[in-house]
């Protein structure tokens, strides 16, 4: 597993993460401890370091299983948490942050956290910059190592480039979602600031097994936000509607087809987001060991050819993204 540096810190992050959103709910089932733990295990055997939970994830279910997972392994892992989501009036005051914090380390079972990421918060909120000023001050008191922000638009993630002291951004980034690479990537990396991909896989569209008609669970956002009805549509296939979706998975897998014989659309999807050299680390979610294993091989892959870069490129600007919805 190759690892990448962190924005400006030191921290070396394996390149493929694991996205814990799964493991907390929102996804249909919920995933038996047992086999989120088993889950997390196989990431960590295939060379996994990096964990992205979040306070809200199951009602802190997901971090709970987190802080068990990194006692359980007794090494090294860097786990990022995020805060700011539980409500619509979330306060950004010092005493609301301190204590969110401390609720995060009780969860997962740390003194500091290792990365606590503002969680898409209101983005007049991010703006005023009270957050940061106070996410700094817990950071003196000891609660936190570091801090950044998980943003859903470009003009947001450039907002915290110029004018905030946020190690990291965690943007929505995949073969359905390419803005980033024009108008964030070259000015994330000239600013040293470490780039977290979420959503990889278009909430599984780039996994390339759904078919059209494909019923999700009631409890599954694929199904309760496939249009945005509880929170921002590109959080739920990366923005795409799902039939759309799901027909343009099957034209990158025609694209890619020749490309790393041996390895699943998945895999390569992983790759494509791995060639860009700004990325710090990507955060597939998944339930399951194979899909934990299979995700972390992505690492070793050669580099996707030019060809299907400027192919996939090609489509995105032919046929994507128009279709994409929400904020960007
Ligand atoms: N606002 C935020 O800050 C925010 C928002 C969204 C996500 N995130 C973070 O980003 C992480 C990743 O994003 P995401 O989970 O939304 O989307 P994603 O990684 O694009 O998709 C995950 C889904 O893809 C499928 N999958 C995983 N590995 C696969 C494989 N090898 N082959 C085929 N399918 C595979 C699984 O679907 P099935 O479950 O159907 O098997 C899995 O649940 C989350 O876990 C969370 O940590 C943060």
């Amino acid at each position: 597993m190759n690892r990448r540096v962190l924005g400006n810190t030191n921290d070396e992050v394996s390149e493929v993460g694991f996205g814990a959103w799964q493991i907390g709910a929102d996804w249909g089932d919920e995933v038996p401890e047992g086999q989120a733990l088993e889950t997390l295990h196989a990431a960590a055997d295939a060379g996994v370091n990096f964990v992205d939970t979040a306070d809200v994830y199951g009602a802190g279910r997901s971090e709970e299983i987190v802080g068990k997972f990194v006692r359980e392994r007794g090494e090294r892992i860097y786990v990022a948490t995020k805060m700011g989501r539980g409500t619509d009036t979330w306060d950004d005051g010092y005493d609301e942050i301190a204590r969110a914090a401390e609720a995060s380390c009780a969860r997962l079972g740390v003194d500091r956290l290792d990365l606590v990421q503002l969680h898409c918060i209101p983005e007049e909120t991010l703006r005023a910059g009270r957050a940061f000023e106070n996410l700094e001050r817990v950071k003196e008191a000891g609660l936190v190592r570091h801090y950044g922000a998980s943003v859903e638009t470009i003009d947001e993630a450039l907002f915290c480039i110029r004018h905030s002291p946020a190690v990291s951004l965690q943007v929505i980034f995949n073969i359905f979602r390419q803005r980033v690479v024009d108008d964030l990537l070259q000015a994330a990396r000239v600013n040293h600031m470490g780039v977290i991909a979420r959503v990889p896989l278009a909430s599984g569209l780039l996994g390339g097994r759904f078919r059209p008609g494909h019923q999700f669970d009631g409890r599954d956002h694929r199904r309760f936000n496939a249009d945005g009805q509880v929170f921002n549509v590109g959080e739920t296939f990366a923005g795409v509607p799902f039939g759309d979706g799901v027909e343009l998975a099957a034209e990158v897998g025609e694209i890619l087809g020749g490309e790393s014989p041996g390895a699943t659309l998945a895999q390569k999807a992983l790759r494509w987001v791995l060639d860009h050299e700004a990325v710090s680390t990507v955060i597939p979610g998944a339930k399951t060991p194979a899909q934990a294993r299979e995700n972390a091989a992505a690492s070793a892959m050669a580099p996707l050819s030019a060809a299907a870069h400027s192919a996939l490129r090609e489509l995105y600007q032919g046929k994507i993204d128009a279709k994409v919805r929400g904020r960007y």
